[in-house]
C-alpha cells in the first residue's frame, strides 16, 4: 500500500494525532530522498523498533527533505538527486505509513532560522573540517523534524557515522526524548557503501571508488593483528595505490569519535573513517575495528 503523503505540518499532525493518542509509538527515518536499499534497511530497523514496543506497533514516518541549511556554498544542493515518485515506491515496499515531504517554506517559514543547534567540538573535526556549518544544518533540521513528528524512535545510517554520533549526542544532551538508533551500512557486492551520491560516478570513477571500502577492510585485518598504526598504514597503502582517489582524511577514533589514546588495551573497539574525492564526488565511509594492543600508537594520521 502506498503511504499517505503529508506536505504540511497540519497534514502530518492530522495523520499522526489519533495514533499517538491511542498510545502507539512513532518511528521516524529522516532522509533527503533519492532512496536506495540502504534507506530501506533503515525503515526495516525502524519498523522492528516500534513493533518491539507492543503488539499494536505504530506508524512509521519517513521524511523526505533536501535541507538547504546543511549544504555549503559550491556544494551539490541544486543537483542533489530528487526522485520523489521512485522514493514513494521504496516507501510502499517497506511498509511506510506516512511520508512527510514538506517544502523549504514549510520547514523554514520566514526564511532560515535565527536559532540553530550548535554541534560543539565534534562538529569541527572530520567532515566538519571540510564542511564548516554542515553539522549545525543537520542538527537544526533533525531537531525540527523531531519537533514536528515527535517520534519515539529515529533511525539513521552508520554510513554517516559522525552525523549519527552527533544526533545521538544532541538527543541525549538536549533531553529530546527520542531513542536514536544506528543501522549498519549497506554495501554493493564489491564493498562500495550505498549512497545517494553514487549516481554522480561515471563507470571509471565507480571502479575507483571501491578503494575506500577496500582500504577499510585491509585496515580491519591489520588492526586486529597489529593495532592502530598498522591499521592506518594498511588503509593508506590501498588508497595510495588507487587511481583517481583524492584523499581528504583517514582517521582512527574511539566509537564516540573521541581521540584514540596512544596506548590501547587489547581488543579496543574503534572506528576508522575515510573521506575522499573521486572525480568531483566526495565520498565517505567508515568501519568498526577491533584493535590489538601496541605501544606508541599514532591515533590520528599526522598528514591529514
Ligand atoms: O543523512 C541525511 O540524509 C541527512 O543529513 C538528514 C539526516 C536527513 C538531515 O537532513
Amino acid at each position: 500500500m502506498r503511504p499517505a503523503v503529508a506536505r504540511t505540518r497540519a497534514e502530518l499532525a492530522d495523520l499522526l494525532s489519533a495514533r499517538r493518542a491511542a498510545g502507539e509509538r512513532v518511528a521516524l527515518v529522516p532522509t533527503m530522498g533519492a532512496l536506495h536499499a540502504g534507506h530501506a534497511s533503515l525503515m526495516t530497523v525502524a519498523r522492528e523498533a516500534v513493533a518491539a514496543g507492543g503488539p499494536a506497533g505504530g506508524p512509521l514516518v519517513v521524511s523526505i527533505f533536501v535541507n538547504p541549511l546543511q549544504f555549503g556554498p559550491g556544494e551539490d544542493l541544486d543537483r542533489y538527486p530528487r526522485t520523489f515518485d521512485a522514493d514513494l515506491e521504496v516507501c510502499a515496499r517497506a511498509g511506510v505509513d506516512v511520508v512527510f515531504a514538506p517544502s523549504v517554506d514549510e520547514v523554514y517559514p520566514g526564511g532560515l532560522p535565527q536559532v540553530t543547534v550548535h554541534p560543539g567540538p565534534l562538529g569541527d573535526v572530520l567532515e566538519g573540517r571540510t564542511r564548516p556549518g554542515h553539522f549545525a544544518g543537520v542538527l537544526t533540521v533533525v531537531a525540527k523534524l523531531f519537533g514536528l513528528v515527535r517520534p519515539d524512535v529515529a533511525v539513521f545510517g552508520q554510513k554517516d557515522y559522525q552525523q549519527l554520533v552527533l544526533i545521538a549526542r544532541m538527543a541525549a544532551d538536549l533531553c529530546l526524548g527520542v531513542e536514536v538508533l544506528g543501522a549498519e551500512t549497506r554495501r554493493e557486492d564489491d564493498g562500495l557503501a550505498l549512497s545517494s551520491r553514487n549516481v554522480y560516478l561515471d563507470p571509471a570513477q565507480r571502479r575507483d571508488a571501491v578503494a575506500l571500502s577496500r582500504a577499510l577492510r585491509a585496515a580491519g585485518e591489520a588492526g586486529a593483528a597489529r593495532g592502530g598504526p598498522a591499521a592506518l598504514d594498511a588503509a593508506r597503502a590501498v588508497l595510495d595505490a588507487a587511481d583517481g582517489v583524492d584523499l581528504d582524511y583517514l582517521e582512527l577514533a574511539l566509537p564516540d569519535l573521541s581521540p584514540l589514546p596512544a596506548d590501547v588495551a587489547a581488543d579496543t573497539e574503534a572506528r576508522l573513517l575515510v573521506a575522499a574525492r573521486v572525480g568531483a564526488t566526495r565520498l565517505i565511509d567508515n568501519l568498526p575495528l577491533t584493535l590489538a594492543a601496541v605501544d606508541g600508537a599514532h591515533p590520528r594520521d599526522p598528514d591529514h
